[in-house]
């Protein structure tokens, strides 16, 4: 995104209308080269509305992402633990732009932040749809001195951490949907993917990736899955820069506590939450589909299945209700 971009999305940010010869006159730039911006801002999901006789403006509040003023808004702990915070305009997706920081020998901690995404993804080969400043796409570098095996909490760490923290901004009425989805009621209002690297000695290199939906355009309609976003569930467009201080200071110490203290801590926090409990649920994997009733989790994160006969601890895969209407 240019400089004439951002002084025209930052001139209208208030909602008010501009002239397409003021907003000309202020950048030094032409009215055709102003429509050109609108035209590219209205394709990126920015609503932006022209109207005969009085110029453009924004339909809604339109704010962009602030390094200073997110890191400001952290806890000295949470800093201490982001040796390096990066935030982008525009990338394929932040899980794949911090795995390839790992490779670049960027530390454990690091964050990666962008307004927008090209090929956001989502679990099971979905598409994470991620219009320009919007909602928030972020990825953290988390190096784990444990093998594979131990993380089999690690969504569930994370996921309780985000529903703490929209909580803390006034989203209320959120569950959990194992293994790591934030809902309210049926529809998906977060989620979160990890990609794990095994290493030698039993130590992982994970990459954290959250995805919450803030604002979504209207124009995005082929998302397959049932969605919600804040500004639908609030009736407000919260400043995303707050909704990400707030997820940082949530997941970084839970991150911290899981590496020192293991799962136990967090059996009872996602209980709180917990939206399968007594559900009719498919879990499925690649390998298997098991029917059952949702009986919590157990003290490794996994899912606990009530069969006709025995209950089944399961830990790697998703779920699907039986009745999608249950609420
Ligand atoms: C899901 O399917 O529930 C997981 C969605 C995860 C989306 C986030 S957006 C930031 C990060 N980068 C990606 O490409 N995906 C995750």
């Amino acid at each position: 995104m240019n400089n004439n971009t951002y002084q025209i999305i930052s001139l209208l940010a208030d909602g008010k209308s501009r002239s397409g010869q003021e907003i000309g006159d202020l950048l030094n730039i032409t009215r055709s080269a102003v429509w050109k911006i609108m035209h590219k801002l209205t394709e990126l999901g920015i609503p932006v509305e022209r109207n005969q006789g009085k110029g453009y403006r924004f339909t809604r509040p339109v704010q962009m992402l602030d390094k200073e003023v997110i890191w400001q808004a952290l806890s000295p702990k949470t800093q201490q633990l982001i040796p390096r915070f990066t935030l982008l305009d525009t990338v394929d997706s932040t899980n794949n732009t911090m795995l390839a920081k790992i490779k670049e020998g960027k530390p454990s901690g690091s964050l990666v932040l962008t307004e927008h995404q090209t090929s956001g993804r989502g679990r099971l080969g979905r598409t994470w749809h991620s219009p320009y400043a919007a909602n928030i796409y972020l990825a953290l570098y988390w190096h784990f001195t444990k093998d594979t095996s131990e993380l089999s909490g690690l969504s569930q760490v994370i996921s309780t951490a985000v529903l703490s923290a929209l909580a803390e901004n006034n989203v209320s009425d959120l569950t959990l949907k194992w293994p790591n989805d934030i809902y309210h009621g049926q529809k998906k209002l977060a989620g979160v993917l990890i990609d794990l690297i095994a290493e030698p000695h039993s130590s992982t290199e994970s990459v954290i990736g959250i995805g919450v939906n803030v604002s979504m355009p209207s124009t995005e309609n082929e998302i397959d899955q049932p969605w919600t976003d804040i500004h639908t569930l609030t009736n407000e467009f919260p400043d995303r820069n707050i909704i990400v201080s707030s997820i940082l200071n949530a997941i970084y110490p839970a991150l911290e506590e899981f590496d020192s203290q293991g799962f136990a801590p967090f059996v009872t926090r996602w209980a709180e939450h917990d939206g399968l409990t007594g559900k009719a649920i498919t879990a499925f994997n690649a390998q298997q589909e098991i029917e059952g009733i949702a009986e919590g989790i157990g003290p490794k994160g996994e899912l606990l299945i009530q069969t006709s006969d025995k209950m089944i601890p399961f830990c790697n895969g998703s779920v699907r209700l039986r009745d999608p209407q249950a609420k």
